[in-house]
């Protein structure tokens, strides 16, 4: 039985945040002196994540893909562990991550022995000083090593995911696909999200998927992929002078891909979060701990499981006018 939700979407792709930590501070995600971090006892031990995606794997239905987010996944001591455990399930998940790439050049080989198939990487600019401007930390050249190395380490494919802000780096379109192109990777371009814990964001100021076809056009010939291509992906592929090549808009405000939306998510504390922007959480780390051994808590969590799912509303709602930000912000949801 799978997990589906009232408007017939199947749960598929399972997002697991490791972490709520990050070693960046991003000025659309974090304050320069971070958050309020989740409290240790709360955070879900190794076995606990690998018990959860195993009912999620095997018990809930129709889970084939896991990626771990965090925060900053690679700031998890026990990820390699996690991984090999995950690439040992029957029937096997695609395993995935999404990370801001310090630490990669170190871990990338690792990571794929353990099974990791490929990963997303932010990178949101060329330029060191503008990462640090951006990021608050001088690790510009940490990221683009990263990613050497995972393309070295055979992760793929590989994707670059890019916040565009206005007046610091939209400028800066063109010239970051053609670097992703050169090099073969995937680049997204992604629409800014109300998930800012300083709530400064403003729909009136975002750089919109329109305006990012139209940069990009000043330098390449893009058109749109034949409909029918895009499934569940959040990124609208499209192509790039006539091709093979492929550049994605994740356009989450302006043209947001709910109806198609094949997400479940499990935070770091053990939450499941049926959207992004969903108000709610169901609470599985106390039915896991309080279950313990007793064979039935696995059958019990797969209930609970399928019934947030059940409840997942129809869209995130951002346009709409009773729109709340969801109280946790993005680093402790998972992007
Ligand atoms: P693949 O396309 O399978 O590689 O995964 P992905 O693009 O979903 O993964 P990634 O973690 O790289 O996410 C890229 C961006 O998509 C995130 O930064 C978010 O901006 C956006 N995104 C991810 N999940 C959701 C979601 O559930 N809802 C919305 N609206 N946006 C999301
Ligand atoms: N809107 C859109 N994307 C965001 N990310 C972080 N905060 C936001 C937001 N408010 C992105 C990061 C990274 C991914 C995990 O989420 O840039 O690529
Ligand atoms: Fe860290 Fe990602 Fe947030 Fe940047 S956007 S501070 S890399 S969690």
């Amino acid at each position: 039985m799978g997990s589906l939700d009232t408007f017939g979407r199947q749960a598929v792709d399972l997002r697991v945040s490791l972490t709520d930590r990050c070693d960046l501070r991003c000025t659309y995600c974090m304050p320069e002196q971070g958050m309020t971090w989740l409290a240790k006892p709360t955070l879900l031990t190794d076995e606990e994540v690998v018990r959860l995606v195993r009912i999620a794997v095997t018990l809930l239905g129709g889970v084939r893909e896991v990626r771990f987010t965090g925060g900053e996944p690679l700031l998890r001591p026990g990820l390699v562990g996690i991984l090999t455990a995950c690439a040992r399930l029957q029937p096997r998940p695609e395993l995935s991550l999404t990370t801001n790439g310090i630490g990669l050049a170190r871990t990338a080989a690792a990571l794929r022995g353990a099974g990791l198939d490929r990963v997303n990487v932010s990178l949101d600019t060329l330029d060191p000083r503008t990462f640090q401007r951006l990021s608050r930390r001088d690790r510009h050249h940490d990221v683009l090593a990263g990613l050497t190395a995972a393309r070295a380490a055979g992760l793929s494919p590989i994707k670059v995911n890019t916040v565009l802000m206005r007046g610091i780096n939209d400028h800066e379109a063109p010239d970051l696909l053609a670097w992703c192109l050169e090099r073969g990777y995937e680049l997204r371009f992604i629409e800014q999200m109300p998930l800012d814990p300083q709530h400064g964001w403003d729909r009136s100021t975002m750089v919109t998927a329109a305006e990012i076809l139209d940069r990009l056009s000043t330098r390449f010939t893009v058109t749109p992929e034949p409909a029918g291509r895009r499934g569940s992906a959040p990124a609208e592929r499209w192509i790039v002078d006539g091709g093979p090549a492929r550049v994605g808009v994740i356009a989450s405000v302006t043209q947001p891909f709910c109806r198609a939306c094949d997400r479940t998510r499990l935070t770091a504390d053990g939450q499941v979060r049926n959207c992004l922007f969903a108000t709610g959480e169901t609470d599985l780390r106390t039915a896991l701990r309080e279950g313990g051994d007793d064979p039935r808590t696995d059958a019990r969590i797969a209930e609970l499981w399928r019934a947030a799912m059940w409840g997942k509303k129809a869209g995130g709602g951002i346009g709409d006018p009773d729109f709340h930000q969801p109280e946790r912000p993005m680093s402790a949801i998972g992007g």
